[in-house]
């Protein structure tokens, strides 16, 4: 069990009332008047520092967070996406989220490295860090409140569990990754490399960096240098997935049948095109998790007990009956 995380009430304010006073005084962090809500009640700031447009899963899991952070709930979100998928730009708004005295910060890292300063200028100014999604490499969990994510590392290994089933006697593989370093792509090259078995054999990895149009001819590379003698794709990604099965078609393959394709996240982008049999296997990673962040934000500002780790639960779908079948109640 992961250790919990106590996020220190305010220094010196035991009473709930004398709480309420520092909330509304630290959300404020200006002569501006506090912004309040629906019910006329102080709302709690929330610096989000996001991605920013990057894909299917990313739009959908920014929105639900943008969505859960409403004035109607209590809050005012202050939504910062990266510049281009920028550290610095990350780290800029991060800093002077902090300089605002914003109450909590979300954080949806570029990069796995490079936080531990601003972390810890956020812990001397007692504003709460919540990790959402993409972890921070060392993972210090003393630097943040809680990092809420579905398990990169079971989401893989289920990948490759379904492809040790498919492939008894072995088959060539190839793995289409994120960018290099990110916590998500070591965590889903760990699950998969610790449950793929070893008549499996991996051809060639390389990044295609979340990118469709990009898989479409890293793999098309690949397909060539190995004389189309690949029966399987791990992408790490819906959209690299649906690159890879573009370029199985334009080399007059079929996918699903010459090359069984395996993706990550469950856009209905990626189950429709499961359902149509140009992916076979879809592992979804949940990007629903606005409610779960709100929850930890709330606590964390009570002084309540975190869990430094809260994992949100995620299916698979192995079949084009079983993508038609969600496809109707699917809400990304
Ligand atoms: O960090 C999660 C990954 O980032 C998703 O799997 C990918 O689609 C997104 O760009």
């Amino acid at each position: 069990m992961a250790p919990t995380t106590r996020f220190r009430a305010f220094t010196g304010l035991a009473l709930a009332g004398t709480l309420a006073f520092s909330l509304v005084a630290c959300s404020s962090g200006s002569d501006e008047p506090a912004a309040s809500g629906d019910d006329g009640g102080e709302l709690t700031t929330v610096g989000f520092v996001a991605v920013g447009p990057e894909g299917g899963w990313r739009t959908a899991n920014e929105q639900n967070i943008q969505d859960a952070f409403s004035t109607e709930n209590g809050f005012d979100l202050k939504y910062a996406p990266s510049s281009n998928g920028d550290q610095n730009s990350q780290i800029t708004a991060f800093t002077s989220f902090i300089d605002e005295g914003v109450d909590a910060i979300l954080l949806s890292a570029t990069e796995a490295t490079g936080w531990e300063d601003v972390l810890n200028r956020a812990q001397e100014a007692e504003i709460p860090v919540v990790l959402l999604d993409r972890g921070i490499e060392p993972n210090d969990e003393s630097l943040y409140t809680s990092r809420i994510a579905p398990d990169n590392v079971g989401i893989s290994a289920s990948a490759a569990e379904w492809a040790n089933e498919q492939f008894p006697d072995g088959a060539n593989y190839v793995v289409l990754e994120g960018p290099p370093g990110l916590s998500v792509v070591n965590d889903r090259n760990k699950g998969w490399d610790e449950a793929v078995s070893d008549n499996l054999v991996k051809l060639e990895s390389q990044s295609a960096n979340w990118s469709t149009e990009e898989a479409k001819s890293v793999f098309e590379t690949m397909l060539k240098a190995n004389g189309n003698d690949i029966q399987l794709v791990f992408a790490q990604n819906d959209e690299m997935g649906l690159g890879a099965a573009l370029a199985v078609e334009e080399a007059g393959l079929t996918p699903g049948t010459d090359v069984k394709i395996i993706t990550i996240d469950g856009t209905q982008a990626a189950l429709e095109a499961l359902a149509a049999g140009r992916l076979s296997f879809v592992a979804e990673y949940n990007p629903l998790f606005g409610e779960d962040a709100i929850e930890v934000v709330n606590a964390a500002l009570a002084g309540e007990d975190v869990e430094s780790s809260i994992v949100v639960p995620s299916t698979t779908f192995d079949s084009p009956e079983a993508a038609t079948a969600a496809l109707p109640d699917r809400q990304y």
